[in-house]
Formats: structure tokens, sequence, C-alpha cells
């Protein structure tokens, strides 16, 4: 069997279908009920879903062989997985932003708030700029207007909760989509499916 994990919520939706359209589908995992795990024994595949962030957490450990993790994620934690394809769904950047009015004090550390401190640190220890990190776990937005930080690192896809919020984007950090990711031994023991899968899948990207 091939474990699969996909995450949870509406990108893991869309995802699914990616796998459907591929002709690894798995009908079961349309009914309505809390079940998390989802098999087609004829195909040898089981899907099941989870937290998104916590998607490379299973395949890099095993419990899953591969997955779909947002490349925020593998940027932020970097799990020790292969990379196998972009499915160019979920794209967004991350990126700085920071009031309209913003100036950079070089004079003192910047105070950045983000939920992915790492991305935050390497991305300002290349640019050779102090900061100090303020680790939120949401509406991150909110940290500028109250004054908590200077700038923020964070997502940005439409770019309308910035401009709601009279932030814009001061920088480009990376470009973030969905990739498939899988367990570096299951690569070498179950090559053959995830081969199938990853060729099926790569046609069906737009
Ligand atoms: C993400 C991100 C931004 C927003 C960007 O937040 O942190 O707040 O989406 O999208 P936009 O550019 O289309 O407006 P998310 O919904 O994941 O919530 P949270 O970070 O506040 O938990």
């Amino acid at each position: 069997m091939l474990n699969i994990a996909l995450p949870k919520g509406r990108l893991g939706e869309k995802v699914y279908s990616m796998f459907e359209e591929a002709g690894f589908d798995c009908p079961s995992i349309k009914e309505n009920n809390r079940k998390l795990t989802f098999e087609n024994s004829e195909l040898g595949i089981r899907f099941f879903w989870v937290k998104p962030s916590d998607v490379a957490i299973y395949v890099e450990r095993g419990a899953a062989d591969i997955g779909v993790a947002g490349k925020d994620i593998l940027l932020e934690y970097k799990p020790d997985v292969y990379e196998l394809l972009d499915l160019k769904m979920g794209v967004c950047k991350m990126a700085v932003a920071a009031p309209a009015n913003f100036r950079d004090n070089r004079s003192r550390a910047l105070k950045v708030a983000t939920k992915f401190a790492n991305i935050a640190k390497e991305h300002y220890a290349g640019e050779g700029r102090e900061i100090d990190i303020i680790h939120l776990n949401g509406s991150i937005e909110l940290a500028p207007i109250l004054g908590l930080s200077d700038v923020i690192v964070d997502i940005v896809e439409t770019g309308r909760t910035l401009k709601e919020n009279g932030l814009e984007v001061v920088e480009d950090v990376a470009p973030i989509s969905a990739r498939l990711i899988a367990n570096k031994a299951s690569t070498k023991f179950k090559s053959e499916i995830i081969d199938r899968i990853t060729f099926a899948l790569s046609k069906t990207v737009k």
C-alpha cells in the first residue's frame, strides 16, 4: 500500500482532484463522513487528510510515502524529503510588507513579525540586516499597524489583505506553490508506483 498525505481543506480538495484526473482516485473519499483515511485496494493506494503544515512531518518520518506540501513549509522547516513536482496550485509568494510610509532605520534592528521565522532570518542574513523576530501564529498584518513590528514576512496571494490594511509589498522573498514530496526511502522501495503517480500528475499540471 502506498500512503499519501493530503493537506486538509480547500487546497487539499483541489489536489485530490488532480490525483483523480491522473487516474489515482479513491471514490470513498467523497462520502460525507469524518473518516481520515481512504483506500483504493485495487490501485494499492491509501489517502489520508492531515493539517497542511503537518504533511512534511508524515512524509519525512515515512508514515506517508508521498504527500503534498506548500513550498512555504518546505522552506521554513527544511524537512529531509525529496521534492518531486511543482503542482502549480496554491500559487502565492512569500514577501516582506510594511505600511505605505515605511522607511527603514538602519541604526537599529528591524522588527519583523512572522509565522516563518527561519525564512525571515535567512532572507535578512542574506542582506546583512540585523533583525528582531516577533513570532506570531496568525493575523500577521496587525503587527505593523499596532506598532508591534516594522515589517512582516508573510504569504501574499491576491494582495487584498495587505491593501485593506494599508500595507504594501516591500520585497519579494520566494515564489510559493504546492509541491509533491516523497519520503527518501520510499523512492527506493516503492519507486515504480511513485514514478507512475509523479508522471501521471505531471500531465495534469496546468
Ligand atoms: C494568509 C496570509 C495573509 C493572507 C494573504 O492568511 O497570512 O494573511 O492569507 O492572502 P491575500 O493576499 O489573498 O489577501 P491565512 O488566511 O492563512 O490566515 P492567517 O495567516 O491569518 O492565519
